[in-house]
């Protein structure tokens, strides 16, 4: 299958908010989902983009039942890690159904990869649900480490009313 693996421009950004509400729907949290096609084009390309992402494209013949040539994509950022620097954490991966199996999925990682590498990053870091056991394998068949199994480091944050909570403690 051809495909082509490149930098997300503005013109993708309503087509890669319907592939990340596929992937939220997929991860049964569609609801969860707060962020809309202007805020992408506002915090990706009006100021400087503290993330960047990867989209999957098939040309027009092959697009998909439903007309769509973007099939899948990657977002990163920069992160930092007191013990090894630089380190780009990969926030979703995702390829449409119709699309897996194809090479795609693992052409997005391998252009994760290189940004990292690219940006002087000693790791790609990433979280993956416990009960996506096809994607567990994906990453480990890759190389990835289970941290959560092997260290016992468990993911944690705070969120909305406790992080308000937090800076108002901050004040006093
Ligand atoms: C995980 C995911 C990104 C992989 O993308 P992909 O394009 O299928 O990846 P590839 O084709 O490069 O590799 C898929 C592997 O599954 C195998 N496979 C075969 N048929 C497949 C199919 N119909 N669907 C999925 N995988 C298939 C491939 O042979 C390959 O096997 P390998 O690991 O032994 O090489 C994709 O399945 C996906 O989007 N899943 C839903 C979202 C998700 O789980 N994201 C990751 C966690 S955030």
């Amino acid at each position: 299958m051809i495909y082509t693996i490149r930098p997300w421009a503005v013109r993708d950004v309503k087509e890669v908010m319907r592939l990340i509400r596929e992937a939220a729907a997929f991860h049964k949290a569609l609801d969860q989902v707060k962020t809309t096609p202007e805020d992408f084009v506002k915090d990706g390309f009006e100021k400087d983009a503290t993330f960047g992402c990867v989209v999957a494209e098939v040309p027009p013949e092959a697009k998909s039942k439903e007309g769509h040539t973007l099939i899948g994509y990657q977002f990163h950022y920069l992160t930092y890690c007191t013990w090894d620097g630089p380190i780009l954490f990969g926030e979703d991966l995702y390829v449409a159904p119709d699309f897996r199996g194809k090479g795609v999925g693992t052409s997005l990682l391998n252009k994760a990869a290189k940004i990292a590498l690219e940006k002087g990053c000693s790791q790609f870091r990433f979280i993956s649900t416990k009960w996506n056991q096809p994607a567990l394998d994906f990453f480990t068949k890759r190389g990835a480490v289970n941290v959560t199994a092997c260290d016992h480091w468990e993911l944690c944050h705070y969120e909305g009313e406790h992080v308000r909570k937090l800076a108002e403690y901050m004040r006093k």
